[in-house]
């Protein structure tokens, strides 16, 4: 390529250019990637590295998919990206018929990110909870839970590091231990209105929900005339080997929110929701500028009907389990170092004995991309359309790494 076609500075440029000019919010890895194809990620050196983080769960079809990429350029071609919602565009429209289709709810709102999503369910559940003349403002979410970084965002999410140098956050927002009942009971009172989990807990350590639990809040909710929110912005859009995770669980919520691979890698969000909770919001409630444009939601179009066919979900469901074999196999080779393995479809973690960043850097250097999650515990989100002789590279570079960690185990 010469300098002309070049849109990019060599890495180590772009590196240095970059610690200047972007604000210091996240801690990055030197490392630039300017292309991809199938699982596989180029950096601007030329480097290629197998993915498994898929930009933390967003690319679920992988790099250069050929319907995705057709959809988007149609877009392009027609000249029009974005049109106000002051209009109707037939994307958003048949993503939102094919978000009904495949989860069975009623109404969907269309924004750009999780944490937009989130807002947006915090302040239909405030909505609720006024309805006839009430004044319910109480909302319990988990600890260990993550919603994303707004300030209603961060108060739903149960930890203290991201609350640090923040408050005051926004009121009467509670939380509760995940997967133990009688915490959730001990906080609700005649102020609650809704109850927010995530069905699998990700960034907090790969931890999915006990169906019991989950079932115990629909339970709940319904006595208790609370709405059930489900932030599906990381376990759902097929990752869980279901179109969303709560169909593994046959728990349906009222609320539903999605982000990440909504739109197969543009940036999308929804809040879907049904029965009483689908109409709450009315004009002047709430809005997103750039909410269902015409470019995101033909993404979405084409990963909602991949997911409608069902052909990913059964693929997923075929390499999750021999992701899960070949994981506990490694387990069972260094037990000191893999504790636990965890997850469900191809949101999988293993919990480790040393820091996870350890490993994350030495996969790198042999050109395999890995996430952490939680303090202790390395996260696999890898395309929903990773093979299993994929699997079986990841996992030969993870014995590898592993290895130097405890040679006298090899
Ligand atoms: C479960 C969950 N909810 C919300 C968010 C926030 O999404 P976003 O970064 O798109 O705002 C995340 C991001 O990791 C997430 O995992």
């Amino acid at each position: 390529m010469n300098k002309e076609e070049r849109i990019y500075e060599p890495m180590s440029d772009i590196v240095a250019q970059g610690r200047e000019a972007v604000m210091h919010t996240y801690s990055q890895f030197p490392v630039a990637f300017v292309s991809g194809h199938g699982r596989t990620l180029v950096d601007a050196d030329g480097k290629e590295y197998l993915d498994f983080v898929a930009g933390i769960a967003v690319n679920a079809l992988g790099y250069g998919d050929e319907s995705l990429s057709a959809a988007l350029k149609r877009v392009i071609d027609g000249g029009l990206l974005h049109c106000s919602n002051l209009y109707w565009n037939p994307y958003a429209v048949s993503a939102a018929r094919l978000l009904k289709q495949a989860s069975g709810m009623d109404k969907v709102f269309f924004c750009n990110s999780g944490a937009e999503a989130n807002e947006a369910a915090l302040k239909l559940a405030r909505k609720f909870g006024h309805l006839d003349g009430g004044h319910r403002t109480g909302i319990i979410t988990m600890e260990h839970s993550f919603h994303g970084r707004t300030y209603g965002a961060i108060t739903a999410t149960g930890q203290d590091k991201y609350h640090k140098d923040f408050d005051p956050l926004l009121p009467r927002i509670k939380y509760a231990a995940f997967n133990d009942f009688s915490s959730v009971l001990a906080q609700v009172d005649d102020d609650t209105c809704a109850i927010m989990v995530e069905p699998i807990q990700g960034e907090g350590g790969i931890i999915p929900a006990d169906p019991e639990f989950l079932r115990a809040l629909r339970t709940l909710c319904d006595e208790r005339n609370l709405l059930l929110m489900f932030d599906e912005v990381q376990c759902g859009m097929g990752r869980s080997g279901q179109p969303f995770a709560w169909q593994t669980y046959g728990v349906k919520p009222d609320v539903m929110t999605l982000a990440k691979a909504l739109a197969g890698g543009v940036p999308a969000g929804a809040m879907v929701a049904c029965g009483i909770a689908a109409d709450i919001l009315q004009p002047g409630d709430h809005a997103a500028t750039f909410g269902g444009n015409l470019l995101a939601m033909s993404g979405a179009c084409v990963m909602l009907e991949r997911l409608l066919d069902g052909g990913l979900c059964d693929h997923v469901r075929a390499v999750s389990a021999y992701f899960i074999k070949a994981l506990h196999g490694l387990q069972s080779k260094y037990p000191a170092i893999a504790v636990d393995v965890r997850g469900r479809g191809l949101m999988l973690g293993v919990q480790l004995t040393v820091p996870p960043r350890i490993v994350v850097d030495a996969a790198m250097e042999r050109g395999l991309l890995v996430a952490s999650a939680g303090y202790d515990v390395l996260r696999f989100v890898p395309p929903l359309t990773v093979t299993t002789a994929e699997v079986d590279q990841a996992m030969s570079i993870l014995d590898d790494v592993f290895s130097t960690l405890v040679p006298d185990e090899k």
